[in-house]
């Protein structure tokens, strides 16, 4: 059939006989295999017409409240339920649970080792600069060579830290350097996410995951290393937006998409 014929067919031939219809009098006859309309509307508008549609034709957004020049939260939505980084760090953790066991060593806190650890963990040790820190059980600058004891940790779980650093290099090499033969190190940093309203001045990187996996591969060597991209397009503005996991779909968490990193992760064996 010629475009022509097509253009003449009227709406109630369409209905007996399987052809879609517009608004107006054209119809499509369908390629039903493939799902596609053998005429489409491109072939039927002329070229400078259709350059001069292009924009009323794009998809328009609705913003809704999204709009906005605050997020619905400004602690990354702690006050709303889980953020959607540290849904990501879980998944992770949880993924290589098995890696948490024996001398364990991580920064800040042990609320990591004890939740995915548990009574795989013989000894916990709690690593931070900051020396006002009561669970600290080792006080040092991860970045200062040497500041560690050396082939002490079986897993160095070491979360939401390197970004904070001048050399997150020298940082890694000296948390590597602490592992024992065989050891884990499990690392997470930032992709996609605001400056920390709290510590904007010591806020320094972001990192893509092939960033992170050259940091890694240069800093640790012989190491054996996996990196993981978490996050995608939805979880991402989510995430800006300060709303929590809680408010996404279990689908929409589980997708992850290289192009739209939240969090990068990385799981860096060193030799037995
Ligand atoms: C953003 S918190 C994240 C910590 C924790 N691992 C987590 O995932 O929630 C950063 C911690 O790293 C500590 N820190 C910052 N720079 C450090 C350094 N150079 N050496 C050791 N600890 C450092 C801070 O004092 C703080 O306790």
């Amino acid at each position: 059939m010629c475009a022509l014929e097509q253009r003449v067919r009227q709406r109630s031939s369409a209905r007996s006989s399987g052809l879609i219809a517009l608004r107006t009098p054209l119809v499509f006859e369908l390629d039903w295999t493939g799902e596609r309309p053998l005429t489409t509307l491109r072939d039927l508008i002329p070229s400078r017409a259709r350059a001069r549609l292009r924009p009323l034709l794009r998809a328009r957004p609705r913003w809704g409240n999204l709009r906005r020049s605050a997020p619905f939260s400004d602690r990354y939505g702690y006050d709303r339920g889980t953020p959607v980084d540290r849904y990501f760090i879980e998944q992770f953790l949880d993924q290589n649970r098995a890696d948490v066991r024996g001398s364990v060593a991580e920064i800040k806190s042990s609320k990591y080792t004890d939740a995915f650890g548990g009574t795989h963990v013989s000894e916990r040790h709690v690593i931070d600069i900051d020396s006002e820190n009561p669970a600290a059980t080792i006080v040092a600058d991860l970045a200062a060579r040497g500041s560690l004891p050396t082939r002490a940790f079986d897993c160095f779980i070491l979360t939401q830290t390197l970004h904070l650093l001048s050399d997150p290099s020298a940082g890694l090499a000296n948390a590597y350097q602490s592992l024992r033969p065989g050891g884990r190190l499990l690392v997470t940093v930032p992709s996609i996410a605001r400056v920390d309203p709290d510590i904007g001045d010591t806020d320094l990187w972001r990192f893509t995951p092939a960033g992170l996996f050259s940091l890694i591969s240069s800093s640790c060597e012989r190491a054996e290393v996996d990196v993981a991209p978490y996050g995608s397009l939805v979880t991402a503005v989510a995430f800006l937006e300060g709303l929590a996991a809680e408010e996404l779909a279990e689908e929409e968490l589980r997708h992850n998409d290289p192009s739209f990193v939240v969090l990068c992760c990385g799981r860096i064996a060193a030799p037995s």
